[in-house]
């Protein structure tokens, strides 16, 4: 497991409950204007995506774009553990992510991929990204995030967006109200 900014994280250290506290807390301040970062490094909210105790994946929302983001990185970035992925999680963490952009000033949202990474391509297209263009072999993406509610409801054969919030998984709403991050 790793953390999003310079340090780096064992499994080890998850298994390790005073760890374990050490590192969400760090996440957490990821988040805090207060939070002095190194060059470079803007604020970001992480948000973990946890379904009956278990991890499937992670997502970050970075609150303000540099040049680089600008250029490749965007302002979301997410992974799905691998063991997880082609069941909907990739699509139902940005959908549910997007409201919490919104709360964070972040609208749209830029987007990117590498060119050949089709299932993210697919990811933020399933969201309502439109492609803007290509630059340093990523495309680049504009994604309105002030759809609020829009939930992505994906199987294995379809992809529909309900206006349906109910579907929205226990850590977003915690999230959403303040109790992890800002
Ligand atoms: C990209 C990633 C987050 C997708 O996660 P996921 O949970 O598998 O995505 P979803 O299940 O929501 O898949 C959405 C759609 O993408 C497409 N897709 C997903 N994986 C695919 C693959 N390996 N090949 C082709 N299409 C794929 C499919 O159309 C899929 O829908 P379907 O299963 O109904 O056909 C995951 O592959 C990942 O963590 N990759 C490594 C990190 C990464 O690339 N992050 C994005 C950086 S921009």
């Amino acid at each position: 497991m790793y953390g999003d900014g310079e340090e780096k994280w064992s499994r080890e250290q998850a298994d390790d409950p005073t760890e374990f506290v050490r590192l969400v807390e760090r996440l957490q301040a990821d988040a805090w204007p207060e939070t002095v970062l190194p060059p470079g490094i803007v604020h970001q909210t992480v948000l973990w995506f946890v379904e009956a105790g278990e991890w499937f994946g992670r997502l970050s929302i970075r609150h303000h774009l540099t040049p680089a983001l600008t250029e490749v990185g965007g302002h979301v970035g997410y992974v799905v553990r691998p063991s997880a992925r082609r069941r909907g999680y990739a699509t139902r963490m940005l959908a549910e992510s997007l409201p919490i952009a919104a709360g964070l000033g972040v609208n749209p949202a830029l987007l990117t991929c590498s060119a050949d990474n089709v299932a993210s391509h697919e990811v933020i297209e399933a969201v309502g990204g439109q492609l803007i263009d290509t630059r340093h072999g990523r495309l680049r993406f504009r994604v309105p995030t002030n759809n609020r509610g829009l939930i992505a409801q994906r199987g294995p054969r379809e992809n529909t967006m309900v206006e349906d919030d109910s579907t929205q998984t226990d850590w977003m709403r915690d999230l959403s109200r303040g109790r992890i991050g800002r």
